[in-house]
């Protein structure tokens, strides 16, 4: 389903949350990204014979199935968030400014050794989190629900993190582990923001900025549309801020796609307001199962979104497998359930009258899509597509 939006009509963003995902955002977080040893800008992939089959322009896609090795852009912002607070932490206690190449110094992880971070995942943001505290030195506490499948606690659980299952909803297990750092004086890492809690969730984002800028610095022409998936929406406030940031009045159409079982934003948006939807039933877009969006992230997007989408389960499906299977002469693409989820935003509003015209899709557009997770969960991948991530990656 979509939802044409007037996004002048929306009030703009607080200044400094625009500021912070911009050019000098992006700077900080590569700053800090340079000390993991896998930081590197992920592919860009053209996939020509789609775009001619779709009938656009060109299609675009940054795809962020290796990044850090953690398999998903997440792997950007947790593990930044978490290296940036240990590292003032220790220049508060040590008294002097530190550089993030400080993080190594003995005294500086005597410092991180007193810290507990602590967060809620569906899966992605929580081993970003884990790595993060692994790098940084300090403990990690790390809440999931019962969705939450064994391979993706798993993954958690190896860079050295306590993983505590909840019962309830994503958006349960948010509050419980907000809830206990409270009790135990740990630091929340979330990925969402709520009210009087802001500044973390923004460095999270401000991580996510590094994918938007790589993918813009790659292109040789900006491109006309974002189709970003969301969450809670800091990934598609990030990308959609750093970009209006750098093209100004040339910055992309933006649309925003989330699984109709849990349209958070598309309800904030019908709205006008941040607003909470029931939790219903789970979707295979996994990472995507949230009920409350970040109030920052909507704040960041409301202005900047001319359109939001909501996606059934086949669509999905579909687009997993169109990834992996493609055109001729285009390459595959190992996409997960949620990593996919742009692209099936953008063909439901190809195949959509009223949305290509709202968004003035055709020809001439050119589409950036983020294949923001790959198989992330493989034995998943293996059963929904019908091969396994490793044979696809080698076609
Ligand atoms: C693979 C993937 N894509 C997209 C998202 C959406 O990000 P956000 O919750 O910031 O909207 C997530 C969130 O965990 C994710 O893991």
């Amino acid at each position: 389903m979509f939802l044409s939006a007037d996004p002048t009509t929306a009030a703009p963003a607080r200044a400094h949350l625009s500021a912070a995902l911009g050019p000098a955002g992006r700077a900080r977080a590569e700053s800090f990204l340079h000390a993991c040893p896998r930081h590197a800008p992920t592919p860009l992939l053209a996939l020509p014979g789609l775009a001619a089959r779709l009938g656009v322009g060109a299609i675009a896609v940054k795809d962020e199935g290796r990044r850090l090795g953690l398999g998903s852009f997440k792997a950007l912002g947790g593990a930044y968030a978490v290296m940036s607070l240990v590292l003032a932490e220790a220049g508060r206690t040590l008294g002097r400014a530190l550089a993030p190449s400080d993080l190594a110094l003995p005294e500086v992880r005597a410092v991180a050794a007193r810290i507990t971070v602590t967060s809620a995942t569906d899966g992605n943001h929580g081993r970003s989190v884990a790595a993060g505290a692994k790098i940084s030195g300090c403990a990690c506490v790390i809440f999931i629900h019962g969705g939450v499948s064994a391979a993706r606690a798993e993954a958690i659980a190896r860079f050295g993190a306590e993983v505590r299952r909840t019962a309830g909803s994503y958006d349960d297990s948010v509050r419980e582990s907000a809830q206990t750092a409270a009790r135990e004086g740990w630091t929340v890492v979330s990925d969402t923001s709520w009210d009087g809690y802001e500044d973390i969730p923004l460095t999270v984002m401000q991580g996510y900025s590094v994918m938007a800028g790589e993918a813009l610095d790659a292109l040789d022409q900006p491109p006309t549309h974002l189709f970003l998936q969301a969450g809670v929406g800091g990934m598609a406030a990030a990308v959609a801020a750093h970009a209006s940031a750098r093209l100004g009045p040339g910055a992309p159409v933006v649309t925003v796609v989330e699984p109709a079982r849990a349209a958070c934003l598309f309800a904030s948006a019908r709205a006008g307001r941040v607003t909470e939807i029931p939790h219903g039933e789970a979707t295979v877009m996994a990472m995507l199962e949230c009920c409350a969006p970040s109030p920052i992230a909507f704040e960041v997007l409301q202005p900047l979104a001319a359109g939001f989408v909501t996606l059934d389960e086949t669509e999905a499906v579909a687009a997993m497998k169109r990834l992996a299977f493609p055109e001729p002469g285009d390459p595959a693409i190992v996409a997960g359930e949620s990593g996919c989820t742009g692209f099936a935003g953008l063909a439901q509003c190809l195949a959509d009258p009223a949305a290509r015209r709202a968004l003035g899709l055709g020809p001439g557009s050119r589409i950036l899509l983020f294949n923001s997770e790959g198989a992330t969960d493989p034995a998943l991948y293996e059963r929904i597509v019908g091969a396994d991530p490793a044979s696809i990656a080698r076609t």
